[in-house]
């Protein structure tokens, strides 16, 4: 363990802190021990090979799987959180684009946990499914269903509905992966409003350069491997720490990850588990 930024005690400044968090899904464990902070009106970007907890991190977070051991503390409070003020976008499902859903009715998704699933649209509800779909530019797709979108499009009509519910935390499962520029920047530009606005971000990524751009980093391996800023995080020895034979060489300061997606067979335990 090459410890970086020790993690700081629970304030009002951090929207969740982890104290010895282990998280499992039955019996198998997918993070154990964790001591994090998640700091308010920041960026944070988890990091880490496929199967190293960042989705399951998210998870817990959102309040949708249990700590086991330890704590886990969101918005001040013992996890769960009140729904509404925690969104999360999950990672991009194949199966969404055969839902007969337009994007304003996906957008409008966000509002749910606010409403309940029978409440009534308000004005102010109008107003931030609107704002939502402004910023992620798809209002001129909103009578069109997911199925008529492009991979980015789509994505980006997920975010919105993430934004739409104006919740304190907005939680991004892997929300750049292999998308179009615009798409791309369209995202990382809401990402930014977000924290500008005083929110905090947490989302997963595997490439290192989106993590680059975060306030903070949480490097994963089923465990906190390093946490802190991007350039105390990402150094070589971390990333071999976490990554261990999938670091391939190192480009001067920058290792290439070999992006197991490619190489299900590699990791035979945890292959089949990505759609
Ligand atoms: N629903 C689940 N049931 C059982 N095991 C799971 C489930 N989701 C994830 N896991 C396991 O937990 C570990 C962490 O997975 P995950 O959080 O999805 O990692 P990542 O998002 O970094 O790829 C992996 O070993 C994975 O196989
Ligand atoms: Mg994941």
């Amino acid at each position: 363990m090459a410890p970086t930024e020790e993690p700081r005690t629970t304030r009002s400044q951090d929207v969740a802190v982890g104290r010895r968090l282990t998280v499992a899904y039955g019996r198998r464990v997918a993070l154990s021990d964790c001591d994090f902070a998640l700091p308010a009106a920041s960026v944070t970007a988890l990091v880490g090979p496929n199967g190293s907890g960042k989705s399951t991190l998210l998870n817990a977070v959102a309040g949708l799987v249990p700590p086991g051991r330890g704590r886990l503390e969101v918005l001040g409070a013992p996890a769960p959180a009140p729904r509404r003020r925690v969104a999360y976008v999950f990672q991009t499902a194949a199966s969404n684009e055969l839902l007969p859903v337009t994007v304003r009715e996906v957008v409008t998704m966000g509002r749910f946990a606010e409403l309940g699933l029978f409440g009534r649209l308000r004005d102010h509800d109008r107003r931030a499914i609107q704002a939502a779909m402004d910023r992620l530019e798809v209002s001129d797709l909103a009578d069109r269903h997911l199925r008529e979108l492009s991979g980015g499009q789509r994505q980006r009509v997920q975010v919105a509905q993430g934004l739409a519910q104006e919740a304190d935390v907005l939680l991004l499962d892997e929300p750049i992966i292999g998308l179009d520029l615009v798409s791309r920047q369209r995202i990382l530009e809401a990402v930014q409003d977000e924290r500008a606005a005083g929110r905090a971000v947490v989302l997963s990524t595997h490439d290192l350069e989106d993590a680059e751009l975060a306030d903070h980093v949480l490097l994963l391996a089923g465990r906190v491997v390093a946490q802190g800023r991007p350039d105390q995080v990402l150094t070589a020895r971390n990333l071999r720490e976490a990554y261990g034979g999938r670091l391939l060489g190192a480009n001067g300061d920058r290792p290439l990850i070999d992006d197991d997606h490619h190489h299900p067979a590699a990791h035979p335990a945890e292959a089949g588990q990505q759609p």
